[in-house]
């Protein structure tokens, strides 16, 4: 079943009726300022940071769910109702949402009026934008009121939810009715003493009243739905002083059978230098200049039109750098459009604000951040490139990082501090992607201090090696990297050993001294080791190159030696130096994450000499027979049952649920990737639209989340609830996705020296054609595929037969054309 449908025209996803399974969000804003947005108008805005500059409120875990957002009730002769169809839940006789890239259209229509509401955040600017029309569709004279409300948040919003007994007392506005350019309310709490920010809410005509008191506007004991001043018809004109401060404006046009009034009401967020602080010092009034500056951009509705045309066009050059046109419709949209879209909002968002992820929890990931980049770079390289170096900035002397670190201040975050032992080769694997993207080898050079402390500065290239490093100088037993407080799967804390209620898994070592290894950490390190000693070389240091390829080595050795349990490779030796991951032990046999990463790392690809399957061919045998199900592969099987200890956090989830069992989709890809590195691409692609959303949007009853965005996680077989999709939009499942689809099915990947063009996509889509920008050079390649298990491209660049499938780098401004047969 499905809510809506897609119009891969206008790149849009359009949700067709309110009722949706859970709220279906969107993201606005892909710089500074940023909004969430759900199809019914909830969310909330902030600017860099969710937790330390949150604009307006949004209440997780409420009752009615989606509650807090940007509403506009409309006062139509008696009869209120909201567009949004949240809150007042009126029945509306036409609803459609198009959830676009950077922008979300709203419109309802009810009793002979229809209201449609385009937010965006514009291009270069620190503020969300609505464009609302308010269409008469009678055949009689109408005079409807409307009113917007935003509720503010007092700018730190762990602090907004838990500080009432001084912040009741400190909220603060100023009301411009007459200003240069309409009608604005300003919201200056904590602008008299140490903040240089404040906020507008304003709207381009000048309102016919205003309110800044929540509970004037809504009334005691209301629920937003029933709210006071949209019912009386009027604006109450309230001044808050204190307690919940609001923005609300009230337009009332009058519009003849036909006719419609179009506004533009604005969400900004302002800076004052310290000493321009004041317009009039002695009475402590705000200098606006800066605001009405930004309102002047958005005075008429030619402006905010342009500035929307605007914003497509951003869109439409991103896009461009890569597509691909083939006989499946689903996978066209996933790539073109929703896939790499995803790719920018998490890049942005890391994993700090989603509906799952309340913006004050988690900051920027080491982990994930650096992970992010591999689906990003391709889309501003410039960006990939300031955000490398401000990621390396955070790490520590010795090559381990913080593990997650704030955007705001850029600085680690010591509450969480580090010990997470994979972080390290991830700014490997980075770095890697934006170098063969970009060929930027100065990067290298450029100077990086270590935790932020710039006496410790050193060049990127050092801040590699002691990544490197930290994992050879870090190993255990066999040989086999110390796993810390956890891997890429956090919830595998060998150390932890907690009996406390509440206890922090991540941060927590009760036992120490402890050998656990981790196989995650092993073959990530083969893998990426290998990428810095070709960094290495192409930075002039062969020696340093060949010495790591040795440590490389060791380690694949230590893999195949130490990490195989005859039909998979284990996934960890605990504490006491016990086997996880092993067919001797009940529950927890065999792990995803270790098979997809040898395999992509080339371990044990080699056939024996009696022909028979090679080890990572027996490994990827087994993660089909045991971890895939119709909605994707589980993580582990069988899933825990009960606590184990020594385990941690993993086997705390009820089976079938996140890394316990969990269909965790973010490795699923590596599993992709190993298929293709086995010649696999039917049973890859098979993989891949098992869990792509456009693939599932026909069963949105059971997966419940946007059909147009992945989830982390689609609950495992021995969920009650197998199928159902959590946590989605912020999630590495973007970006190791988009890298398994572009450069692994399709097969374009670029290389150090050229573009690969290496197509392993079995035979479902038969032809295709892809359109790569790389290094200003533009590829137009034509594939024609068999899609036969094995079969490797022949490549023809110019109408010239080329050897293998790399297409050396063209000079920029140049369009090659490849053909592929594969
Ligand atoms: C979450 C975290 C990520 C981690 C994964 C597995 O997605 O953001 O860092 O690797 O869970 O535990
Ligand atoms: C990741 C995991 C989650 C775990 C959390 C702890 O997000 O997905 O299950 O609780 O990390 O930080």
């Amino acid at each position: 079943m499905r809510y809506g449908h897609f119009d891969d025209e206008t790149r849009e996803y359009v949700i067709t009726t309110p009722h949706t399974p859970a709220p279906w969000i969107n993201y606005l804003g892909s710089q500074n300022f940023f909004s969430l947005i759900s199809h019914l108008g909830g969310g909330y805005s902030f600017y860099r940071d969710a937790r330390m500059r949150r604009l307006t409120r949004y209440r997780y875990n409420n009752i009615p769910s989606d509650a807090g957002g940007r509403y506009f009730y409309v006062h139509d002769g008696g009869d209120v109702w909201t567009p949004t169809w949240l809150p007042v839940k009126a029945d509306l006789d036409h609803f459609e949402t198009r959830h676009g890239l950077g922008y979300t259209r709203i419109t309802g229509e009810r009793g002979g009026l229809r209201v449609e509401q385009l937010h965006f955040v514009p291009v270069d600017t620190d503020a969300e934008v609505a464009r609302v029309t308010v269409t008469n569709t009678s055949d009689a004279v109408k005079t409807p009121a409307l009113f917007s409300f935003v509720e503010f948040a007092l700018w730190n919003a762990q602090d907004d939810q838990t500080n009432y007994q001084r912040n009741l007392s400190i909220g603060e506005v100023e009301v411009e009715q007459d200003g240069p350019y309409g009608s604005a309310v300003y919201h200056r709490t904590e602008y008299r003493e140490r903040r240089d920010h404040f906020a507008v809410h304003a709207v381009n005509a000048r309102a016919e009243g205003f309110d800044t008191d929540r509970d004037t506007f809504v009334g005691p004991y209301n629920g937003l739905g029933e709210a006071a001043v949209p019912h009386a018809g009027t604006s109450a004109g309230s001044v808050a002083s204190g307690w919940y401060p609001i923005g609300s404006l009230c337009v009332r046009p009058t519009l003849a059978p036909g006719e419609s009034a179009t506004y533009t009401f604005v969400l900004g967020y302002l800076e004052n230098p310290d000493d321009a602080k004041w317009a009039d010092d002695a009475h402590q009034v705000v200098n606006k200049a800066r605001a009405h500056a930004l309102l002047a951009r958005f005075a008429s509705t030619e402006q905010t039109d342009a500035a929307f045309a605007d914003l497509q066009r951003y869109w439409t050059g991103l896009l461009s750098t890569y597509s691909v046109s083939s006989t499946d419709p689903r996978l066209d949209r996933m790539v073109n459009i929703w896939n790499q879209y995803q790719c920018m909002v998490t890049f942005n968002m890391s994993r700090s604000a989603s509906y799952f992820e309340t913006g004050i929890g988690r900051g920027m990931g080491f982990r994930d951040s650096t992970q992010d980049l591999l689906g990003f770079v391709h889309l501003i390289p410039e960006r990939a490139r300031e955000r490398i170096l401000d990621i390396a900035a955070t790490q520590l002397p010795d090559g381990s990082a913080y593990h997650q670190y704030q955007p705001l201040t850029k600085r680690g975050n010591h509450d969480l501090g580090s010990g997470f032992n994979d972080d390290p080769m991830w700014l490997v694997a980075g770095v890697a992607a934006y170098l063969k993207e970009t060929g930027d080898l100065a990067i290298l050079d450029e100077q990086v201090p270590f935790d932020n402390d710039d006496a410790l500065a050193a060049p990127l290239f050092e801040h590699l090696t002691r990544s490197f490093r930290f994992v050879t100088e870090n190993l255990g037993p066999h040989g086999l990297p110390l796993i810390g407080r956890a891997d890429w799967n956090d919830c595998l804390n060998l150390n932890c050993f907690s009996t406390e209620p509440g206890e922090s898994f991540q941060t927590t070592e009760n036992q120490a001294g402890g050998v656990a290894e981790s196989l995650f950490i092993a073959t990530q390190f083969v893998l990426y080791g290998e990428q810095y000693a070709q960094i290495a070389e192409r930075h002039g240091l062969a020696d340093v190159a060949a010495a790591a390829r040795e440590d490389v080595q060791r380690m694949r050795d230590a893999v195949l030696e130490h990490g195989w349990d005859g039909r998979w490779f284990l996934r960890a030796y605990d504490y006491y130096g016990h086997k996880v991951g092993t067919d001797e032990d009940s529950e927890g046999k065999i792990w995803i994450e270790p098979q997809g990463f040898a395999v992509m790392a080339g371990i044990g690809t080699d056939r024996p000499a009696d022909g028979g399957p090679s080890v990572a061919e027996t490994a990827l045998e087994s993660v089909h027979e045991l971890l895939a199900t119709p909605h994707g592969l589980v993580l582990q099987h069988p899933a825990y049952t009960t606590y184990r200890i020594e385990l941690g956090e993993v086997s705390t989830y009820p089976p079938g649920y996140k890394e316990n069992g969990g269909i965790f989709c973010h490795n699923n890809p590596w599993v992709i990737i190993g298929e293709t590195v086995l010649g696999h691409g039917a049973r890859a692609f098979d993989y891949y639209r098992r869990i792509a959303p456009a693939y599932r949007e026909e069963i949105s009853e059971v997966h419940r989340q946007e059909p147009y965005v992945y989830a982390q996680m689609i609950a495992g077989k021995e969920a009650v609830r197998h199928g159902e999709a959590k946590n989605s939009w912020l999630t590495g499942t973007a970006a190791w996705n988009f890298v398994a689809v572009s450069q692994h099915l399709l097969g374009i990947r670029p290389d150090w020296d050229g573009l690969v063009v290496d197509p392993r996509i079995g035979p479902d889509v038969p032809e295709f054609r892809v359109r790569r920008v790389i290094r200003g050079a533009t590829y137009e390649i034509t594939v024609h595929n068999t899609g036969a298990d094995g079969a490797t491209a022949r490549l023809t660049v110019d109408g010239s037969p080329v050897e293998g499938t790399t297409v050396p780098y063209a000079p920029a401004g140049s369009v090659v054309r490849v053909a592929a047969v594969v």
